[in-house]
């Protein structure tokens, strides 16, 4: 019977509102992008989903609570490359398994790493920006967004290929930081795209260089690593939705329905693309892709941030 309730339960899901748990503060990439796409997912579930920011610890607060959250489908997470697999080789007391401890739902977008810098920071490109982080390695500051966030791994990787160890000055996410940066009271930020596009354009912030293969559309003068001398430094996050382990299979296969719903939509992709988002194939969206990324994102991490911590 037991049994039989829980499947009935599965197929009426949702009956209400549901809680979106955000591990960085509001207005960040991670923010940014779940609102996004759980607008739609709200349409297409036909309750709402409630976006509740709970910042702290690089993001593995929110991460811990989440794991530890009923697995009915009723609290989900948006997580990313540092809650879900930069976090395990950081915090050796993690109380979480990004694995064991989560049903993967689905990914939302895939997110190029920029190095940015305030506006009136002396050096014009990325050539000048090495020679004078070096030089002045002492006195320049790296905002990020707490120990294991996307913007601390992704700058711990710039730092070491640098050969730098700056002051890091840590944020509850990079929403916050962004505006230190464009007040001018940090020096440079490894950031994921969509927080920097609007700045960029606006002239508020500078960008040195992308570190994918390829530039990116949505700021298409702003040249790759490779093409600004630093082909070593490359580096792209993602953002994708869980659930806690055990949630039953049915709840985690209408919720990736609707994340693919929303990533099919033109006005979705539309905000998504315009913010230089990767929006994810098609064979790149089910939980099982999301399950393989994790694991694949974990052993790739692990070495690399062992080495520079
Ligand atoms: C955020 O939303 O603030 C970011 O995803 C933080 C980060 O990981 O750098």
């Amino acid at each position: 019977l037991g049994f039989l309730s829980a499947q009935a339960q599965a197929q009426a899901y949702p009956t209400r509102s549901i809680t979106m748990i955000v591990p960085f503060a509001a207005g960040g990439p991670t923010d940014v992008i779940a609102r996004i796409v759980t607008g739609h997912m709200a349409q297409t579930l036909g309750q709402s989903i409630i976006v509740e920011n709970v910042v702290g610890a690089g993001g593995t607060t929110a991460t811990t609570r989440a794991s530890k959250a009923a697995n009915d489908g009723y609290t989900l997470i948006t997580g990313h490359m540092g809650t879900h697999a930069a976090s395990v080789p950081l915090y050796p007391k993690l109380a979480y398994h990004p694995e064991k401890d989560f049903e993967p739902v689905g990914l939302l977008a895939g997110t190029p790493i920029l190095i940015l810098a305030r506006k009136d920071f002396p050096p014009k490109d990325l050539k000048e920006f090495i020679t004078y982080v070096k030089a002045n390695e002492s006195k320049v500051n790296a905002a990020h967004a707490g120990v294991g966030s996307v913007s601390n791994v992704s700058c711990e990787l710039l730092n070491s290929i640098m050969g730098v160890k700056p002051i890091g000055v840590p944020f509850n996410g990079t929403g916050p930081a962004m505006n230190a940066l464009v007040g001018g009271q940090v020096d440079y930020m490894c950031d994921q795209i969509v927080n920097a596009v609007p700045q960029v354009n606006g002239g508020t912030i500078k960008a040195y260089a992308v570190a994918t293969a390829e530039r990116n559309p949505s700021l298409p003068n702003v040249p790759t690593t490779t093409e600004a001398g630093l082909p070593a430094f490359q580096a792209q996050a993602w953002n994708a939705i869980f659930a806690p382990k055990g949630t039953p299979p049915d709840v985690v296969a209408k919720l990736n329905g609707a994340v693919v719903k929303a990533l099919d939509d033109e006005g979705v992709r539309k905000r998504l693309l315009d913010l230089g988002s990767v929006i994810p194939a098609a064979a790149d969206r089910t939980p099982a892709a999301l399950g393989t990324l994790v694991k694949n994102e974990i052993a790739k991490w692990t070495p690399v941030l062992k080495a520079v911590n």
